[in-house]
Parts: C-alpha cells; structure tokens; sequence
C-alpha cells in the first residue's frame, strides 16, 4: 500500500508542477493553447509507451514455447489496480481543470483590445470598422488585442483564424465574439470553419495585422478614397472582392456564367424559352434570388448574396460601364 501512496504523490506532484508551469504566464490564448497542445501530447506518448513497450516484451518473452505448456495462474493486485485506476483520473483531471482555466481566460477580452465587428454572409465578411469604415474580405487591424463581434446574415458560418489558434461561430441573429493578440505585422488566413453551402470552401480572408501609426494612416487614407470612389468604381472593387469574376468573365469569354462584358440593355433567353432584359431589377433579382430567372444553357449554382441596396446599385453601376 505505501508504494501506492508514493507513487500517488509523486505524480501528483509532477502533474501540477507542470500544470501551473504552463498555465501560469500565459497571456496569449495562441501560446496558451499550443503549450497545452504539447503538453497533451506528451502525456500521450508516455502512455502509449508505457503500454507498448511493455506488451511488445511480453509477447515474445512468454510466448508459448511447447505444445502442453500452461500459462501460469496469477491473482489480481490490488497495488496495480489502483495505481492504474489512480494515474489515470488524475491526469484527466489536471487537463481538465488546465483546459477549463484556458477556456476563461480565453473568454475575458483585454480592456484594450481593439474591436471590429464581422458579418458573415453567403459567401464572405464584411468588417465594419468603428471609424465608420467597411472592408471586404480584409481585415485590417493594429498589432495588439483585438476583439471580433461578430454576426450572420444568413446561415451559420464560422470565423476561424489558425494562425492566431482561435475560431467560433458567426450565428444569424445572435452576436458572438472572439478575441485574438495580434503580436507583430503579417498577413494570415482566415477561413470559414462551418460548412454553409457550396461556396463554403470559397469563404476566405485575411487578416493583416499593421503597425499603429500604419493602421491609423490606412484608415485616413480609405475614407478619403473611399468618400471620393463613384459607385461605379465601388461597384468594381465588390465585383472584384466577392470573387463574381470567377464565374462571370470581363472580357466576354464564356466561364461557368454569362459574361459580364455588354451584359447590361442585353436580353437573355431563359430556361423556359421567355425573354428577359438585363436590367436593374433583374439584376438585383439574379443576386439575392440567382436560381429565379437562369439564362438558358447554364448550371443554376450560383448561391444567393444577401448585399446591401447599395451595393447591389453599386455593382449595377459598374456593369453598365462594361460595354
Ligand atoms: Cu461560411 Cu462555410
């Protein structure tokens, strides 16, 4: 019994002085999380060696060596099944208690942290910038904390940055919220982490992290811009941000949709053999409702985009330019 009781302690010990060596000075979620990571993994290793190495010995060690030969008659240890019923249950318990303490402090944004709010629709984010700006598919923010408040416009999407370890999702009606310390200038990735649609794996964007005296520049320099861009140079930049140019060529090449080249005034025959004219009613109707009206000869796949009037005029504007 009192090998139990030093084994019990002993690892104890170690498990908690581990335990608080990682949780201890952790200030970055990203850093926080990857030394639990690691630290899981290790326990991980030593438990599959502990039971490999042994079984592989075992197997050639009492292998049975003649015909008639009897395995030996062995009682149950209590020493074993304790230690083996004991270790266990503590390093569950240390994990969960570390994971659990990972978890709150992830929850608690930083009083400082600089927030942006996030929409997701189908299929991209709008950032709107407390400054009163709004990017697409860009997040631009500087380096330090920052905070994501975030919102659907359609289905459940998810905002999911690896590089910074975190992601949650983005619910229709319900704001949620991340947070994330941005450490030095870079650009990463960010994907959409819930599958929503067959556009889901086309849901990207990035997020560029700049120096404070850079960011602050920026966001002078785009109201600036972006107070003196026609509709007709917004409606580019979205037709251009939203990815349409992937289906829809400028140039009059056929793609997987019409071409947008001398689109606009056009007419187009449906499915059912009518006619309809591209105007701006029906091209409101083919983004927020594509499968309504599709022109005759192409696959119905393009999903419905949830804009606002404004961008929808905006994109309309630059279509007309196309001739
Ligand atoms: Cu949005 Cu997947």
């Amino acid at each position: 019994m009192y090998r139990f009781v030093i084994t019990a302690t002993t690892s104890m010990a170690v498990l908690f002085f581990i335990f608080f060596l990682t949780v201890a000075e952790a200030v970055d979620p990203a850093e926080s999380w990857q030394k639990h990571y690691n630290l899981w993994f290790i326990i991980s290793i030593i438990i599959w060696l502990t039971v490999t190495v042994p079984l592989v010995y075992f197997v050639f060690r009492y292998k049975k060596k003649r015909e008639d030969e009897d395995g030996a008659y062995i009682e149950g240890s209590t020493f074993l099944e304790i230690t083996w019923t004991g270790i266990p249950i503590i390093i569950t318990i240390v994990l969960g208690v570390q994971s659990w303490a990972l978890f709150n402090q992830y929850r608690k944004v930083p009083q400082d942290a600089y927030e942006v709010r996030v929409e997701g629709f189908q299929y991209g984010y709008e950032m709107i910038y407390s400054e009163g700006i709004k990017t697409l598919n860009e997040l631009r923010v500087p380096v330090g904390p920052v905070k994501l408040s975030m919102i659907s416009k359609d289905v459940i999407h998810n905002f999911a940055i690896p590089k910074y370890k975190v992601r949650e999702d983005m619910i229709p009606g319900r704001m949620t919220y991340q947070w994330f310390l941005a450490k030095e200038p870079g650009e990463h990735m960010v994907y959409c982490a819930e599958l929503c649609g067959p556009g889901h794996s086309q849901m990207l964007a990035k997020v560029i992290v700049m120096e404070k005296n850079d960011f602050n520049s920026w966001v002078e320099s785009y109201k600036i811009e972006s107070s003196a861009l026609s509709p007709e140079e917004r409606g580019k930049n979205l037709v251009k941000n939203l990815g349409c140019t992937s289906c829809h060529s400028l140039d009059g090449e056929e793609i997987a949709g019409a071409s947008f080249k001398g689109y606009y005034g056009g007419a187009s025959i449906l499915e059912d053999g009518s006619t309809v004219t591209v105007d701006d009613a029906y091209i409101e109707e083919s983004i927020k409702n594509p499968k309504a009206k599709v022109v005759k000869g192409y696959d119905p796949f393009m999903q419905p985009y949830s804009l606002p009037d404004e961008d929808i005029k905006a994109i309309t504007a630059y279509l007309k330019t196309l001739k």
